[in-house]
């Protein structure tokens, strides 16, 4: 309920204007008009007002390790077909989310575990940490990841997690979940079958490597093959290796951008993000680099693979992230990296909402120049 203007304070009209505001509030209703005359548009303010996640870094060592180990032992295929821990943003609780539009969860897999297979709206993917033996079944391409590969599950593909080695081997899944929530578009699908008979595992119907085989690292096109997979609203190509993202940024390490050394992981047959809801970068900051001050209204979770990263968000924030952490920065921060070490780079894992706001024509992202200037980036 609004705030009585300090005009009518102790008189009749201000009786009156703090009934009619409890009667607004009863009636489910919301007054959008200014309610205090010191504040310039203070109904835009009160409009505005809610919920904002906020700028966050979740340390495995310090925050998750534990509790990952601990409900490996205690929680079991037999009594939950999953068993992850999702990254809540203090500033969204109680929604399930990460960033507005984002959940970042955590998972590991016990030796040879298999969960059984299940589809969703909301899209996936899931980033090897530890292991090399992390297992995804994806509308029967059956993959095996290892640390730094990106593994996608699109929307409404049957999918299954699991451990295919002896070792324990642990993953971080990002999911579009709380954007797909707010448009009320979120079913799941449990119960496998094939030919009317329910399975716990999918039937291998592609060979081993087969998004490598056929979509390589893009750029040609096997035309003896269909590349409608899924609903057809993401990349064909179910797999992105580690390796050979890596080498694109080694092989650019000397060049010079105000954004940063950044590449987009993207879609071999259509070009453009792999997902229409987000997007996923891999960048290096190289020895001692410092990125420029960046601007964006697309929110952004960072998980350094290989290094350390100091994070600097609107000079109120100082994250010193590394392997294993996740950084949330939401939209409308401005925000610096830092590699720390003078001798080895860094590489940062980076999801971000932005080809949900480019969707709608609301992305922007800016950039200051070393001079101080403000510049737009596209
Ligand atoms: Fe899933």
């Amino acid at each position: 309920m609004g705030e009585v203007s300090e005009r009518g304070t102790g008189t009749p009209e201000s009786d009156e204007l703090r009934t009619m505001y409890a009667r607004i509030n009863e009636k489910h209703l919301f007054p959008f008009w200014a309610q205090r005359s010191d504040v310039e548009h203070d109904e835009i303010r009160q409009l505005m007002a809610g919920a904002r996640a906020q700028p966050f870094h979740w340390s495995y060592a310090r925050d998750l390790e534990a509790l990952m180990l601990q409900s490996a032992r205690l929680i079991h295929t037999g009594s939950s077909d999953r068993r992850s821990l999702i990254l809540v943003n203090p500033g969204l609780r109680p929604r399930r989310a990460t960033v507005t539009t984002l959940y970042t969860a955590y998972r590991i897999n016990d030796p040879n575990e298999m969960m059984p297979p299940h589809k969703h709206t909301a899209s996936a993917i899931r980033l090897g940490l530890t292991g090399q033996e992390n297992f995804t079944g994806v509308e029967g391409e059956n993959i095996v990841f290892g640390h730094g590969d990106m593994v996608l599950t699109p929307v409404e593909t049957w999918h299954n997690h699991g451990c295919v080695g002896n070792e324990p081997a642990l993953n971080l899944s990002v999911l579009d979940y709380p954007l797909v929530e707010v448009l009320n578009a979120l079913e799941f699908g449990h119960d496998y079958q094939e030919d009317g008979i329910r399975k716990r595992e999918q039937t291998a119907r592609f060979t081993p490597d087969y998004s490598r085989k056929i979509y390589g690292t893009g750029g040609a096109t096997a035309r003896f093959v269909s590349h409608a997979r899924g609903v057809g609203a993401s990349s064909p190509m179910y797999v992105y290796r580690y390796d050979m993202m890596r080498e694109v940024l080694e092989r650019n390490r000397d060049a010079e951008s105000l954004a940063g050394l950044v590449v987009e992981y993207t879609d071999p047959i259509r070009g453009g993000p792999v997902f229409k809801t987000m997007t996923f970068f891999l960048q290096m900051l190289r020895p001692g680099e410092k990125t420029a001050p960046l601007n964006q209204n697309a929110s952004l979770l960072i998980s350094p693979l290989e290094g350390r990263a100091i994070c600097r968000v609107d000079d109120q924030h100082m994250f010193d992230a590394e392997f294993r952490d996740t950084i949330a920065v939401p939209g409308n921060h401005w925000m610096t990296l830092e590699n720390p070490s003078s001798t080895t780079p860094a590489v940062l894992f980076i999801a971000s909402d932005e080809p949900a706001l480019a969707a709608f024509g609301l992305l922007r992202r800016a950039a200051r120049t070393p001079a101080g200037d403000v510049v737009k980036l596209g």
